[in-house]
């Protein structure tokens, strides 16, 4: 029997190129995004080119309960989900103070609270069933503070201890977590986030975003924990376990400086 993948954020970006994937792979998809002419388009384009079955779901995973609404409408419709790929998610460039509150109330709804509930339904109605594999997209941004977009770097280590800790929770129910931690990737975000103005943007080699799902997809079908996009960008994670955290947050802000 085929199997199901549902993957958030699907319309554009790391999740268009991860849903491709499976579709190659002759899975079928649950595929989630607010934009429904660009779900639609994508749905005809991959059945027609792998003969899956797609459903659209357009939502805004920003809203309370969006998780548990999506949840119950997979349910309605007889879909068991075998891949979850949490990969919906957004930064906004600017200082902390002078951000509107409703940036980052949308910001941690999406990127934390929604990632978390939709794991936990789910991880609960795989586990009658098993196997399982979860796909959550951090960033390197989890691996230190980043000031210009606190709250964005923040969520993203979350993101990432987070599905450590439940993988290990579930390490024997046959049920893998993995978290892929992409550096600047060619997507929209750098233009929704306002990032593409920092020092980061201008200084590093951006990643295709096929090359990081295909990373993504690989690791997660091996039940990898962490996987880390790019050379360059695995460098810094590992040199800053062994610098005080103070001059971690000076070298990131540097980095994040948008002045010329
Ligand atoms: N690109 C990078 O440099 C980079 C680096 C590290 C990590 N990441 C992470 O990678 C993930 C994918 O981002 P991307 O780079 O592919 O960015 P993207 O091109 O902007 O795609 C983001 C996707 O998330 C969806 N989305 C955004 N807000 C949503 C909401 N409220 N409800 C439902 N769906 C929503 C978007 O669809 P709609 O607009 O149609 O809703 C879109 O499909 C994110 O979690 C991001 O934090 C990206």
């Amino acid at each position: 029997m085929r199997k199901t993948a549902l993957i958030t954020g699907a319309s554009k970006g790391i999740g268009r190129e991860l849903a491709h994937l499976f579709a190659k792979d002759g899975c079928n998809l649950a595929l989630v995004a607010r934009s429904a002419k660009e779900l639609d388009s994508l749905k005809v384009q991959l059945e027609e080119k792998y003969k899956v079955t797609v459903h659209t779901f357009f939502k805004d995973l920003s809203q309370p309960e969006s998780a548990q609404a999506l949840f119950d409408e997979l349910k309605a419709v007889d879909i068991d989900i075998d891949y979850l790929v949490n990969n919906a998610g957004f930064g906004d460039y600017g200082s902390f103070a002078e951000t509107e509150w409703d940036t980052y109330e949308k910001m941690i709804s999406l990127n934390v609270t929604t990632l978390t509930h939709l794991c936990h339904l789910f991880i609960r109605d795989i586990k009658g069933r098993k196997p399982g594999r979860i796909l959550n997209i951090s960033s390197t941004a989890a691996f230190q503070p980043g000031p210009m977009m606190a709250v964005y770097f923040a969520s993203k280590a979350f993101v990432l201890n987070f599905s450590e800790a439940v993988g290990h929770e579930l390490r024997k129910d046959n049920i893998t977590v993995t978290t892929l931690c992409p550096g600047p990737t060619s997507t929209n975000f750098g233009e929704v986030s306002g990032m593409n103005a920092s020092k980061l943007i201008k200084n590093i080699r951006i990643a295709k975003s096929a090359d990081v799902a295909k990373l993504g997809y690989k690791a997660m079908m091996k039940g990898k924990t962490i996987v880390i996009h790019g050379a360059q960008n695995k460098f810094a994670p590992f040199v800053i376990r062994f610098l005080p955290r103070k001059w971690v947050t000076r070298v990131s802000a540097k980095v994040m400086d948008n002045s010329a």
